[in-house]
């Protein structure tokens, strides 16, 4: 039995993830959960939204699945996700992006993975003003983090057959920071000769990505970069409700959808929960519980078959009780 941190979250974030706890109980998969509060619901207990005790649980059980949190725009609080990626040394964002059958009429067969470096560039958060009408923000990019999520990028190629890297920059402008990322890319590539190796500039690639989503495999970018073109990539296969993620360390894993907490349909009961089984997906797999990752897998796949079932995000006429009793009715336990 493992020990999974839990993290319900904000928004949406208690909604979905109640349905990934009541499926892997019914898949009896071995996971006991341990719960901890983050976000804006922690602030009001423990006076801020990530608790010491929350660092704990993740550093003891090593592998958690969170919930989305909410970050307030322009003012308040640092990001949740953006600091525990940080502190955690999650270097490493893994984003795959895969239809699902009969979901999306206008791109079938999509499959391709983005990795996103998840410790540096503008989310540092160092800004300041330099007086009241000029405000500046340091890009933060070094050798270190950008050798690291090369490698891991080539590795996860290689051992998950894949043939191409694509390299996303913008080192005609930025030509210092974004120049050394795609140096030490370069450099990695060497080592990788059976992998293909190509490089784009992040506005082409945005356009490439919506004409020719079947030509990329898989994409290693700095982090905005990677922030914006998961969520451009995640409307390729239908939506944010569908696309799911992992922060991966050296030795911890924190498994969450690429979506936030989704105020505007907060409580409705239509929240897809199916990026976040898709996560959880990544989660047994990432525990080597294949046969378990591979049934929950599966039921997700039949169950989109039917419209009747679906959440409003995929033109559906159900809710997120729907989905998951039909989920949980395709579970060949
Ligand atoms: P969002 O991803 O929460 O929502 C964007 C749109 O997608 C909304 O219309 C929403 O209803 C829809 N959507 C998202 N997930 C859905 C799901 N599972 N089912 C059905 N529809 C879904 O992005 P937004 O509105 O920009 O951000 C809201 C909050 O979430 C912000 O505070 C933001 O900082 C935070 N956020 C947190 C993330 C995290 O915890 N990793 C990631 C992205 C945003």
């Amino acid at each position: 039995m493992y020990k999974v941190t839990l993290i319900p979250g904000d928004g949406i974030g208690p909604e979905i993830t109640q349905v990934v706890v009541e499926i892997f109980d019914k898949l009896k998969a071995p996971i006991s959960w341990e719960i901890v509060e983050a976000g804006a619901g922690a602030i009001k207990k423990y006076g801020t939204p990530l608790p010491e005790t929350v660092l704990e649980s993740i550093k003891r059980n090593k592998v958690a699945l969170k919930g989305p949190i909410t970050t307030p725009v322009g003012e308040g609080f640092r990001s949740v996700n953006v600091t525990l990626r940080e502190k955690l040394d999650l270097y490493a964002n893994l984003r795959p992006v895969k239809s699902l059958p009969e979901i999306n009429d206008k791109f079938e067969n999509i499959d391709l993975v983005i990795i996103r470096e998840n410790t540096e560039c503008l989310y540092k958060g160092i800004e300041y003003k330099i007086d009241e009408d000029t405000a500046c923000a340091v890009r933060v990019v070094t050798k270190k983090a950008s050798e690291r999520i090369a490698r891991f990028a080539f590795d996860y190629a290689r051992n998950h057959n894949r043939r191409k890297v694509t390299a996303v920059h913008k080192a005609n402008i930025q030509k210092i920071t974004d120049g050394l990322f795609l140096q030490c890319i370069r450099e990695v590539s060497e080592y990788f000769p059976d992998i293909e190796y190509e490089e784009k500039i992040v506005d082409n690639m945005s356009m490439q990505l919506v004409l020719n989503p079947e030509k990329f495999d898989v994409i290693v970018c700095p982090n905005l970069y990677g922030d914006i073109l998961s969520d451009l990539a995640a409307g390729l296969i239908g939506g944010l409700g569908l696309a799911p993620g992992a922060n991966i360390g050296e030795e911890i894993a924190v498994f969450e959808a690429v979506h936030g907490s989704a105020p505007d349909i907060t409580g409705k009961g239509i929240a897809n929960p199916i990026a976040l089984l898709r996560s959880s997906v990544m989660l047994l797999e990432y525990l080597k519980e294949e046969n378990f990752a591979k049934k929950l897998e599966l039921a997700i796949e039949n169950a989109v078959a039917d419209k009747n079932i679906l959440t409003p995000d995929l033109n559906g006429y159900g809710t997120t009780e729907s989905l998951k009793n039909k989920i949980i009715s395709l579970l060949k336990i």
